[in-house]
């Protein structure tokens, strides 16, 4: 079964598919014949070390059956690599091949991959089109979609970057069977973040995945049938949210703070990133640190009594599920604090939180707001557990 979620962008006013399709990589020739217009051109297949041994043979294949001039582009595995350098040689290897405006890029791997892949086209020869064929759980229902691409500079992550929607998206889930137990976690814990800001039946459908699969075993669970298209669904669901929030607010407007803003999706995130910041970006996958920033959330929610205790019952339970999430009980409530004085979205003095009113029901905060006192003695909290 192959099932599509139609993306539509009010500022770019693009349109394109989002395709779920089990076991379909053979299919992504004609996926792509399809999203750019009929025409056969080259097309230059962006990876890196780990995914092209495994899946690069099998798209190549596809896409040379449907008459294109397949070039292929490796860089090696991991965030830090993320950077001017890697974007940097890939751009000179589309330009040394002579690509040009009517041909296109196509991201294979995960959401570093796809966040370069995506920059590329954007800024070569002022914008190419480009396919985003995502291989983790976390770029399948969050990255791929949306348009924000970027790369790291030394003062930060996603510090360059640029809005560019590719022209379509083409998911196999079955390419997850060898995807790391750590990765698995790491895009449930997004999943989950997604499904509490929704509420009602995103909520219901990211429970109820959560309550089928084993997070260490979720290759097996992939092989059956029924279980597939439980996935499929989810993944479908996933991705209506994240386009409903895209749709809303394409650029993530700045004086923005209303639920509708794209902001929201940054839930879990003030704390993960100081988490990140104080391990040196070594110890925690950043959807695992999501995890802990969103039951640290929730915990600062009910503090403030925003929240009510069955809420924060409910959403513990949903992370947890997610699978293992490494201890955080060695680190200092002061690297936290001092950390968050440095979060990206203080750069211009502002800490935001985002916190809950219930399941469903976000709300962003500035952090002057938040008394230093509850804030100081819930991270105690947090890192006690
Ligand atoms: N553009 C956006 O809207 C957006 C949103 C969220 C995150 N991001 C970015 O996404 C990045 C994180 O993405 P990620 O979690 O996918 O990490 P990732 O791209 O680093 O992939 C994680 C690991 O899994 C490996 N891998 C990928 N697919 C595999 C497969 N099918 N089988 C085996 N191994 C596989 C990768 O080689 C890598 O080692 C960050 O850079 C973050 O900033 C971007």
């Amino acid at each position: 079964m192959t099932i599509k979620v139609r993306v539509n962008t009010l500022i770019s006013r693009n349109r394109y598919d989002a395709a779920i399709s089990t076991g379909g990589l053979e299919d992504l020739g004609a996926f792509v014949l399809n999203c750019l217009g009929g025409a056969k051109r080259r097309v230059a297949i962006l990876t890196n070390r780990t995914i092209a041994p495994i899946y690069s043979e099998p798209a190549a294949k596809s896409l040379r059956a449907k008459g294109f001039n397949v070039f292929q582009f490796i860089l090696p595995d991991g965030e830090k690599h993320k950077n001017l350098r890697s974007l940097s040689h890939f751009l000179d290897y589309l330009g040394e091949n002579e690509f040009q405006r009517t041909d296109a890029v196509i991201s294979l791997g995960g959401g570093v991959i796809g966040d370069i892949a995506g920059f590329a086209a954007a800024i070569y020869l002022r914008g190419i089109p480009y396919i985003q064929v995502p291989t983790t759980l976390l770029s399948m229902i969050d990255s791929s979609v949306g348009g924000k691409t970027g790369i790291n500079t030394g003062f930060g992550k996603n510090l360059l970057g640029a809005f560019h929607q590719p022209s379509g998206v083409f998911i196999d889930p079955s390419v997850l069977k060898t995807l790391h137990q750590r990765e698995i976690t790491a895009g449930l814990c997004e999943a989950v973040k997604q499904a509490i800001l929704s509420g009602g039946k995103l909520f219901q459908i990211t429970s109820d995945l959560l309550e089928s699969i084993d997070p260490k075993n979720f290759a097996d669970f992939l092989t059956t049938n029924s279980k597939i298209d439980q996935v499929e669904r989810f993944i479908a669901a996933q991705i209506r949210f994240k386009a409903s929030i895209v749709r809303a607010d394409e650029r993530e407007r700045a004086a923005d703070y209303t639920s509708k803003s794209r902001k929201i999706l940054n839930f879990g995130h003030t704390f993960a990133h100081a988490l990140e910041k104080v391990t040196q970006f070594q110890y925690l996958r950043h959807g695992e640190a999501v995890g802990h920033g969103m039951l640290f959330a929730a915990d600062l929610s009910k503090r403030l009594e925003m929240l009510d205790n069955h809420s924060v019952k409910l959403l513990n339970d949903v992370v947890h599920r997610c699978g293992p999430l490494p201890p955080i009980a060695h680190i200092a409530p002061e690297a936290i604090l001092q950390a968050l004085k440095y979060d990206k979205k203080n750069l211009d003095g502002k800490l935001q939180w985002v916190l809950l009113e219930g399941i469903g029901k976000p709300k962003i905060f500035p952090g002057t707001v938040i008394p230093a006192s509850v804030l100081t003695s819930t991270i105690k909290a947090a890192l006690r557990k």
